[in-house]
């Protein structure tokens, strides 16, 4: 079947968080891999070998395979048709009353259907509203295309993709069996792994992935804001629980909970179980609630109005410079509403032009909130109060 095609992949949303670390590897894997996305911006930087966003080990790879040829860049929707497998891996975000909308993916395909041709192998791996493989296969089967429909998740945490997607079991799931062999036969030309599931249970697997994490940080949310309200140091109380005690070996520490996945798939679940989703609703509160809480511990404890306080860190997770859904903008929001003076920092997220350097931060600021956790605050020595709930200071997280 790949004799009628001239690139074994492509891939759509290609240049994205997601769509490029995948690519890298199945072109380092030996597939010739084309990356296809409206983002001209993005796909004039991939094709210049440089990286749109930090991905451990990502920018010598990236120049190496298009040297190659095996991995190129377009904005040209024709080179859909052109590979056999077509991966799917633009965003599906919620929107701002939090409803997922499950017309992305939808559009996407049916934007591409003139380029869609029989034979392909559609393999969609963004984080999908489940029912919406079927959904995608019943548009192509109105539209008499015959293509096989596969539904693959994708699991990695950025900044780890590439090795992840080496060492993880890929979740295989398709709407017919030779989908599920062209999808098997796919990824273990990387995974080490394949686990198989029906499309069905593939999507809500994705969804309650991502759940899981986020039923858990707000487990460790809230449990850090009772100790705090009886002014008692979760930090020790978490390690001394953990301490030779396998059972709560997992137990995360609290902190920001926030970035563009886990409250977006919370939502997307609780939305498809008719919103009742207590557990998921209520770690929303907590999460979300967290800046609050600090912000008005802070209020209590100074004189916020005639401080200015500084804010470490801006990318919603450490040693990343992704700063979608970070919760140190709702810090920022509701700091320069309450502080005399609110400044930013952050060494990786570059494209924020509201930010300053840290040396000017630490020189001008009364108060730091720690609010992502780089590596290089770790050694901070400041004479002013850190407010430090991720305990990255090791002297407890008491705000
Ligand atoms: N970021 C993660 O760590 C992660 C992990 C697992 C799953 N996911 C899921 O993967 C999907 C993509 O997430 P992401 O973080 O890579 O998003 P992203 O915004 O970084 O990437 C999406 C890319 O798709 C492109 N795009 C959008 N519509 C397009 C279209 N119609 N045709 C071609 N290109 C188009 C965009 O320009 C962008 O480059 C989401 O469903 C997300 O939930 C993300």
């Amino acid at each position: 079947m790949s004799m009628s095609f001239s690139r074994d992949v492509v891939i759509v949303g290609g240049c994205g968080r997601v769509g490029l670390p995948l690519g890298l590897v199945l072109a380092d894997a030996g597939m010739s891999v084309t990356l296809y996305d409206v983002d001209a911006n993005a796909v004039d930087r991939v094709r210049a070998g440089k990286m749109p966003f930090w991905e451990r080990g990502a920018d010598d790879l990236l120049e190496r395979m298009i040297e190659t040829e095996r991995l190129d860049a377009t904005v040209d929707p024709k080179s859909v048709s052109e590979a056999e497998h077509v991966v799917l891996v633009v965003g599906t975000p919620v929107d701002e009353h939090l409803n997922p909308d499950p017309k992305y993916v939808l559009l996407a395909i049916e934007g591409l259907l003139d380029q869609l041709r029989d034979g392909q192998h559609v393999i969609l791996r963004s984080t999908v509203y489940p029912g919406v493989t079927a959904m995608v296969q019943k548009l192509l089967v109105a539209a008499k295309r015959t293509i096989d429909v596969s539904f693959c998740p994708e699991r990695i945490a950025e900044g780890k993709a590439l090795e992840e997607l080496r060492s993880l079991p890929q979740i295989v799931s398709g709407r017919t069996e030779r989908a599920v062999r062209r999808a098997d036969a796919f990824f273990s030309t990387i995974a080490p792994s394949i686990v198989h599931l029906s499309p069905e249970e593939a999507e809500l697997a994705k969804l309650f992935a991502n759940t899981w994490r986020y039923i858990q940080f707000a487990a460790a949310n809230q449990l850090f804001m009772i100790a705090n309200d009886f002014g008692l140091d979760f930090g020790k109380i978490r390690d001394a629980l953990k301490q030779d005690y396998p059972r709560l070996q997992g137990m995360p520490g609290p902190g920001l909970a926030a970035g563009p996945c886990l409250l977006k798939d919370t939502m997307q679940l609780a939305a498809f179980n008719n919103n009742n989703f207590t557990l998921g609703h209520a770690s929303m509160m907590i999460n979300e609630g967290l800046p609050m809480y600090m912000v008005s511990r802070l209020e209590r404890e100074y004189d916020l109005p005639n401080m200015t306080v500084g804010i470490l860190g801006m990318a919603f997770k450490a040693e990343s410079d992704d700063t979608r859904d970070s919760l140190s903008y709702k810090l920022k929001r509701l700091l320069r509403f309450r502080a005399g003076r609110v400044l930013c920092t952050d060494p990786y997220a570059h494209h924020d032009v509201d930010l300053w350097p840290l040396e000017d931060v630490l020189a001008e600021s009364d108060l730091l909130v720690i609010a992502t956790p780089h590596k290089k605050y770790a050694d901070l020595n400041v004479d002013v109060p850190v407010v430090d709930v991720w305990n990255l200071l090791g002297h407890g997280e008491l705000v």
